[in-house]
């Protein structure tokens, strides 16, 4: 069970028509995760972060190359079957966090689980756990315009965890937060990988929080490179 495969990504490249030519953003990515396992993405700005994460998630598609999650051949599927598999196996903390407006931090929260077809008092007793550990209890009721710019990434953060989900990709997780709320996020990152299992996969441009993942790569001219130092970074 520990060693199972939880991403593995092969040959994967990504391509943008771009009128007068193509702009590739990356060539040939191949990238294995297991459960329980942490990688930290690193790489300038424009480098195609966001881009990776969204293939590894089934949110966009690679023009060449598979992307194999649990299991399953993501962009192979149906996209009903598909975002029913994302919503179950997937958590995903986005750049910009499309929270839904007219919910509470709780109810965002408890969004994916009821989507999964979970009772409403355990989706909230489950996501008021999940927003007290990331120190938002006291915020519960406030809609996400009622929330400042690292409150709303908790609740982001909660939510991709709220389904217990066997991977979790985060993009810039600790962005807007102070060194003692990003470190409650690592702590819960951990807490997660050893207790459930967990892998996550974590584009950072935060040093700190990118030694504390088991790996590093950098995204540099279209490639992954391995086990870079964090902390030439
Ligand atoms: N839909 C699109 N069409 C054309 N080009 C795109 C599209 N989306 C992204 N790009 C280009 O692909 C490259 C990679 O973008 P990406 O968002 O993945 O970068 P990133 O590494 O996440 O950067 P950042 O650290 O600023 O978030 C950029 O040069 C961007 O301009
Ligand atoms: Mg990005």
């Amino acid at each position: 069970m520990n060693n199972q495969l939880i991403i593995d990504c092969r040959g994967v490249a990504k391509t943008y028509d771009e009128g007068a030519g193509e702009l590739t953003v990356f060539h040939d990515i191949d990238l294995q995760l297991h459960a329980g396992e942490t990688l930290a993405i690193i790489g300038s700005s424009g480098a195609g972060k966001t881009t990776l994460l969204n293939m590894l998630g089934g949110l966009d598609k690679p023009s060449r190359g598979e992307v194999w999650v649990a299991g399953e051949n993501l962009h192979a599927m149906r996209e009903k079957p598909r975002s029913r598999f994302r919503n179950k196996t997937l958590g995903f903390v986005y750049q910009f966090h499309h929270l839904l407006p007219e919910f509470s931090a709780l109810e965002n929260v408890a969004m994916p689980c009821l989507l999964g077809g979970m009772s409403v008092s355990e989706a909230t007793q489950r996501a008021r756990a999940l927003l007290t550990q990331v120190g938002l209890a006291p915020r519960l009721k406030h809609k996400p315009g009622e929330l400042s710019g690292g409150e709303r990434q908790r609740v982001a953060i909660a939510r991709a965890l709220v389904n217990q989900p066997r991977c979790v990709l985060m993009d810039e997780p600790t962005g807007n937060l102070d060194e003692q709320t990003a470190d409650q996020v690592q702590a819960l990152i951990q807490e997660l990988t050893e207790e459930l299992q967990t892998a996550f996969v974590v584009v950072t441009h935060d040093h700190r929080l990118a030694r504390r993942m088991q790996r590093v790569s950098r995204l540099d001219h279209g490639r992954l490179v391995f086990d870079a130092v964090a902390g030439e970074a």
